[in-house]
Order: structure tokens, then C-alpha cells, then sequence
């Protein structure tokens, strides 16, 4: 049934309005749509506008409706040009006189603009605790590998040592980040625009704070032509989206390395890994190349919003009716990949050996040398100097730091003594390295505690 027939004179064609329905996709925010027309209709009632019999049949109704799309027993009409449309004249069909009243006051611009904020502040719940679980499975694996040394890297290159523990807890405190972000996108974002009307309110004695309480929001939305035509909020949220994903996809891609021959820090459990249609030996990390995939996909939402955007004129254009598919896929997308990459690293093997034996080669603890140098006295320059040629004397004569000999030590400089190898040992580097915010195990518990301390807020 079409509401806003009055003025045309002609059926719309049915492929126009194929091509103008939003139901296929929008029809997902049933439940925001009741609520939001519930909470409307009470104070339609409260201020006089709409009868107390209205209110109790609309009240019925919605609530009769909504039941029955949960249980299936009521289905989407495909000719319905969207969500809002379909509820309303579902309501209409089951009380005539009170189903046309729900409408007052109120128009599809408020209406949509209303439940794409409920909805999405709805997800933000559910991402947030996603978030929550995966911080806590980085939190435990990092407390088994306090003291699990590996090689920090940068440009890829063996730099420093740190433990398996640091490095997890790196991307904890990114998705700690994220959670923030969340919250912080939730508080512009969970503001009501109902009574906004089509752009520029109503002539009815609307009380929209009470609506705004009602739905409880933190507040309304002073300017009806922003409050129908900003979607700052579905941007925000599609870029903290995004900024998730890139913090997935960016441990995927180390995840994968580290499965390769080539590192074998992990092993993925045989569950969450597959195998090659032709080679018999393989063991692909298809879930952590999927998630980095899939980063690609919301990255591009964002941009498929902003660019929608950007041209608007205000207030409301039918182009915004776009906003939904991008905004729902990054939601997707974000819900599909945390768990599954949550559960894939809970189960991951832990090759403590591996990484400890790439600790032991690369000179990862030539800083260390040059460190110690630098406490006995010498500049700091001098030192790295001295450090750079002994590295360049191991690597011609196949030794390591902790192998070379006291006697060529003390051929570049005296102050060298026994002492220096204490000084390199991949334990001592880790253990010194106790300024906050470093690896060593007492730091990192700390941080551990503290991370999970905030997380347990949420
Ligand atoms: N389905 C529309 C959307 O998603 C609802 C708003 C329609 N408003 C209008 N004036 N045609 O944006």
C-alpha cells in the first residue's frame, strides 16, 4: 500500500519502484523502526495530539507486528518501498483510524534518520563486546608468554628483543583504542533528530526531549535541517570501522608470516586453518588473509559514504537512502571477522623455540653492547661505532656477539671485561628494558593488570 499517493494520479511503475525501495536492505532495522514509532506515539498521546484509545491500539499493533516478524509468521512485502512504509501501513491495515495517526508530526526523514542511530548504536554495543573478548584472549596468551623472548622488528629487520607478550599486547592496546573510539563516535551519534519532521519541525506541541528520554538518548538534536541531513555520525562510525579492520588486517598479515617455513613462530590449530586442492602439504592461514581482505571492503565504505556526502545540498536527498549499505557491510563485516579471529588466535601453538632462536641470530643486542660501552664511559657515537665493526667482524667470521671471544672484544677497546656478556644476554636486554611501556615481564604484567582492569569497566 503507498501512503503518499494523494497528489499522483498514476500507479508507480514497477520497476521504479523496485528501483526506489530500500526494503531489501533496511527492512533489518524492524526493531529500531517499532521503538522508534512506540516512543513517538507516547508522546503524541501525552501532549494531546493523538488519543489515548489511538495510542493503546498503535501500542497493539507495533507490538503485535513486531512479534510476528520475529517469529516469521509476518514477511516483508518486497512492494513496500521500505522499512518505515511497511510497518505503517501494516499498522494501518489492522487499525485504520489509529494506524494513520502514528504519522503526525513526524516524517520519513526524521523517521529514518532516527533508527539508522538506534541501530547503529545497538552494533556499537555488540562490537564493543567483541572487542572486550578479543582483548581478554590477547591478555591470557601474553601472560603465558611474559618471558617468551622473539625479535622485535622494524623495516622487517631484527632490531631489538622483545617478548611474544609485547607484541601481543601492542595490538590489546590498539583495540583498546578502538573501543574508545566507539564510545567517543556513540555520544554525537546517540542523539535523537525525531521532530525534526521533514526539515523544519512541526506546528504540533512536540515534546522531543521526552521522545529523546524515552528512546533513552543522550539528548536531541537542535537544528531540524542537520538533524535530517547529517550523517557525520555513519561516517564516524564507518571510520572507526575501518580503523578496526586495519588493526586486524595488520596482525593478519604478521599472523600469516609468522605461520610461514620461513618464521614458524605459530602454528594455526587444524581448525582454523585449510588445506590445497593440490598440494598435500599444505596448511593456508585463509582466515587471517580473508580478514585482511575484507579491511579493503570497509576501508571502502568509508569512502563510499563520504563521497555520497560530499555534493549534498540541504536537507534531505533521496541519495541518502545510500548511507544504509555501506554502513550495514562495515557492521557486517567488523561482526564477521572479530570473533572467528578472536577464536583463531585463542587456539593458536606457540613456538617459544623458534622465536627464541630468531632472537639468538640478527645482532638483536647490539644496542645493548653499545649500551654498555656507553655506561663504562665512552660517547654514546663511539660506542655504536665500535658495536657496528664487531657486528661486521661476526658476520665475516660466522660468530655472534655472544660467541666472540674476550680477547678480539678487547682488541677494539679495553673497557671491555667478562662482564659484557652478562650484559648481551637476550635475558638480560629483556629484563633491563624495564622503563614503562618496555617488555620486561614485570613491566609487561603491569600493563597486562591494567588493560584488563579498564577492559572489565566495559
Ligand atoms: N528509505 C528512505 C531512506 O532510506 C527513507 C526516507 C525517505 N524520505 C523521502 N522523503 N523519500 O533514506
Amino acid at each position: 500500500m503507498v501512503l503518499w499517493k494523494g497528489r499522483f494520479s498514476k500507479e508507480l511503475n514497477h520497476e521504479v519502484n523496485a528501483f526506489n525501495s530500500s526494503l531489501s536492505f533496511d527492512h533489518r532495522m524492524y526493531k529500531q523502526d517499532i521503538r522508534g514509532s512506540l516512543a513517538h506515539a507516547k508522546m503524541l498521546c501525552k501532549q494531546s495530539i493523538i488519543e489515548e484509545k489511538d495510542y493503546e491500539e498503535i501500542v497493539e499493533g507495533l507490538n503485535a507486528i513486531l512479534k510476528e516478524i520475529e517469529e516469521g509468521t509476518l514477511l516483508f512485502d518486497p512492494e513496500a518501498e521500505d522499512i518505515h512504509m511497511f510497518v505503517e501501513s501494516e499498522l494501518t491495515k489492522r487499525y485504520p483510524v489509529a494506524g494513520k495517526k502514528l504519522h503526525t508530526g513526524r516524517s520519513r526523514n526524521d523517521q529514518v534518520a532516527l533508527d539508522l542511530r538506534l541501530y547503529a548504536h545497538d552494533e556499537i554495543l555488540e562490537i564493543k563486546k567483541m572487542l572486550v573478548n578479543l582483548i581478554h584472549t590477547l591478555t591470557d596468551l601474553a601472560e603465558h608468554n611474559l618471558d617468551t623472548i622473539m625479535p622485535g622488528y622494524t623495516h622487517l629487520q631484527r632490531a631489538q628483543p622483545i617478548t611474544f607478550a609485547h607484541h601481543l599486547m601492542a595490538y590489546a592496546s590498539m583495540f583498546l583504542r578502538d573501543i574508545d573510539r566507539l564510545e567517543d563516535v556513540d555520544k554525537r551519534l546517540y542523539v535523537s533528530p525525531l521532530g525534526s519532521g521533514a526539515l523544519a519541525t512541526t506546528t504540533y506541541p512536540l515534546d522531543r526531549l521526552f521522545v529523546a528520554e524515552e528512546l533513552g538518548m543522550y539528548d536531541i538534536m537542535y537544528n531540524s535541517l542537520d538533524g535530517v541531513s547529517d550523517r557525520d555520525y555513519a561516517i564516524e562510525l564507518s571510520s572507526a570501522l575501518a580503523t578496526i579492520m586495519m588493526h586486524l588486517s595488520r596482525f593478519s598479515e604478521e599472523v600469516i608470516l609468522w605461520c610461514s617455513w620461513e618464521f614458524k613462530f605459530i602454528d594455526l590449530d587444524d581448525a582454523y586453518a585449510t588445506g590445497s586442492s593440490i598440494m598435500p602439504q599444505k596448511k593456508n592461514p585463509d582466515i587471517a588473509e580473508l580478514v585482511r581482505g575484507k579491511s579493503a571492503r570497509v576501508i571502502g565504505d568509508v569512502n563510499t559514504l563520504l563521497t555520497m556526502m560530499k555534493g549534498l545540498p540541504l536537507a534531505y536527498n533521496k541519495d541518502m537512502q545510500e548511507d544504509k549499505e555501506a554502513l550495514f557491510d562495515a557492521i557486517d563485516e567488523v561482526k564477521l571477522c572479530l570473533p572467528v579471529f578472536t577464536d583463531m588466535m585463542a587456539t593458536i601453538t606457540v613456538h617459544k623455540d623458534k622465536m627464541r632462536d630468531a632472537a639468538a641470530r640478527g645482532f638483536i643486542n647490539a644496542t645493548d653492547c653499545a649500551d654498555y660501552l656507553t655506561k663504562k664511559g665512552m660517547p654514546f657515537r663511539d660506542a655504536y661505532k665500535i658495536t657496528g665493526e664487531l657486528v661486521r667482524y661476526c658476520i665475516e667470521h660466522g660468530e655472534t656477539l655472544e660467541t666472540l671471544p674476550l680477547d678480539v672484544y678487547t682488541g677494539y677497546t679495553d673497557m671491555f671485561g667478562e662482564d659484557v656478556y652478562q650484559a648481551i644476554s637476550l635475558e638480560t636486554c629483556l629484563n633491563n628494558r624495564a622503563v614503562v611501556g618496555g617488555p620486561s615481564p614485570k613491566i609487561e604484567m603491569e600493563n597486562i593488570h591494567r588493560i584488563n582492569q579498564k577492559v572489565s569497566g566495559y
